[in-house]
């Protein structure tokens, strides 16, 4: 079934949505009152049974991840949300936190009740200063009025939640740099496993979940498992939110199911491309998904639809990109933002990101050669895979898509020295001339 109405963003275009007055008012913390009064086993069985699955990237269920908690360790537990959101495109968690902080501590509590937890960090991206602050000033009267803290709502049950906002770095988002950086290191990967469930923050066990998965747990609680299952295609179940940019006539954040096609998603939710252009490409998930062509507007916007697609979900950030769009350009300027945010751990990815980057540039100059693209793909093969941390698969996304779907743009450059796009010549460029290297 599609979505009838939105669930987490139902309030967010009201004024002063974020309030505690208005959350209460809108039936907010009932669910944490429910789930205080169920066994930890009882919340993940019902989180199970939903299908939720992560909104961070990668779909795990997450009823499964908060069952690998060990249960028979003395050490203390741990929550960690996700809100890093530093995937270029995505700026759904952005829109929950600021309107709707409220479902995000409800969910905490309830997460770290499910897995022994007395604790739970929020890593919220260093840009969003002021969604913190608000955020901050909402959590205490969250702690004044008996939501938050020392034996809550009388039920006995201690939870502590803490922002800690991050320093900028994309790669903090990654789950296990993120605990790093939680740690007051660099934020760089960890080998695993051991897997953060069993030895995570400080080396004991820690969740790490996205801002959007937690705020799908209250309204499971609330409405039931039966529910969420009931809500878009099977294993794609739940409320969800896409964020959609580029050459859309209304981009924003749009909640609705799995069901829904790319072709809906542009054309229905966001009015269709900008007049008197035509679609070229798509890039579904964030820049670290492959970039799909209209051939794919029918393909369903959800975790195994768009893998059948050759893409991925990821973090739901369609980016919309029309004729003008010159596609050697994007893969320039995706792997410029890759090279610089690569934390340099492993070879591969800092060698291999500024490799491709400088083949890249040398290609825009018209001074590429055939050879080039071949070189291009064998430093990708040699990049995906082969790292400790998903970002070297990320990266290689926009080379290697580009070049098999939009391989005439690349040969048009290096042939005759200039865009195939006939529009493109006004785009920025991050091109360094060629006597700077
Ligand atoms: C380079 C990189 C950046 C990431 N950034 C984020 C992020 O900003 N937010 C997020 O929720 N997940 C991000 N992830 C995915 C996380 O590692 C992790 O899978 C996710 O937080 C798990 O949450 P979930 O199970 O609720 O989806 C990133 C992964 C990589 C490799």
């Amino acid at each position: 079934m599609r979505l009838p109405e939105p669930v987490l963003t139902t309030h967010v275009n009201e004024p002063f949505s974020y309030t505690l007055e208005n959350y209460l008012k809108w039936g907010g913390y009932a669910a944490m009152k429910k789930a205080l009064a169920m066994t930890p086993g009882q919340i993940i069985d019902e989180v199970k049974a939903s299908g939720l699955r992560g909104r961070g990237g990668a779909g795990f269920p997450t009823g499964m991840k908060w069952s690998f908690v060990p249960k028979d360790i003395p050490k203390p537990k741990y929550l960690c949300v996700n809100a890093d959101e530093s995937e270029p495109g995505t700026f759904k968690d952005h829109v929950l936190m600021e309107r709707n902080p409220h479902l995000l501590f409800e969910g905490c509590v309830i997460a770290c009740r499910s897995i022994g937890a007395k604790t739970a960090y929020i890593y919220i991206r260093g840009e969003f200063y002021h969604v913190q602050k608000q955020m901050e000033a909402e959590l205490q009267k969250a702690y004044a009025a008996g939501y938050l803290g020392r034996n809550i709502c009388g039920t006995g049950e201690d939870c502590d939640i803490h922002i800690h906002r991050g320093a900028g770095a994309y790669e903090a988002g990654e789950e296990s740099a993120l605990l790093e950086s939680l740690e007051g290191k660099r934020a760089q990967p960890r080998l695993r496993p051991p897997f953060p469930a069993v030895v995570g923050l400080y080396g004991s066990p820690t969740i790490i979940n996205n801002v959007e998965t937690i705020c799908n747990v209250p309204p499971i609680i609330e409405r039931g498992a039966a529910w969420f299952q009931g809500i878009g295609p099977e294993k794609n179940q739940g409320p969800k939110l896409f964020c959609v940019s580029g050459h859309v006539k209304r981009p924003g954040v749009f909640e609705t199911s799995m069901d829904v096609t790319l072709r809906e998603l542009i054309y229905d939710f966001c009015g269709g491309i900008r007049d008197g252009h035509e679609l070229k490409a798509i890039i579904p998930g964030g820049s670290s998904t492959n970039v799909l062509t209209p051939a794919s507007l029918d393909a369903q916007a959800s975790f195994d639809g768009l893998v059948k697609a050759g893409s991925m979900l990821g973090s739901a950030a369609m980016m919309v990109m029309d004729e003008t769009t010159d596609m050697v350009w994007l893969a320039e300027n995706l792997t410029h933002f890759y090279k610089h945010e690569s934390c340099g751990k492993c070879t591969p990815c800092r060698e291999g990101s500024d490799w491709m980057h400088k083949i890249l540039q040398k290609i825009l100059r018209g001074e590429g050669a055939m050879k080039d693209l071949d070189l291009l793909l064998s430093i990708a093969n040699n990049i995906g895979g082969k790292t400790l941390c998903p970002f070297g698969d990320a990266e290689i996304a926009p080379v290697v898509s580009t070049l098999q779907h939009f391989r005439a743009e690349y040969e048009h450059y290096i042939r005759e020295g200039r865009s195939l796009v006939p529009r493109a010549d006004w785009m920025p460029r991050t091109l360094v001339p060629a006597h700077a290297h």
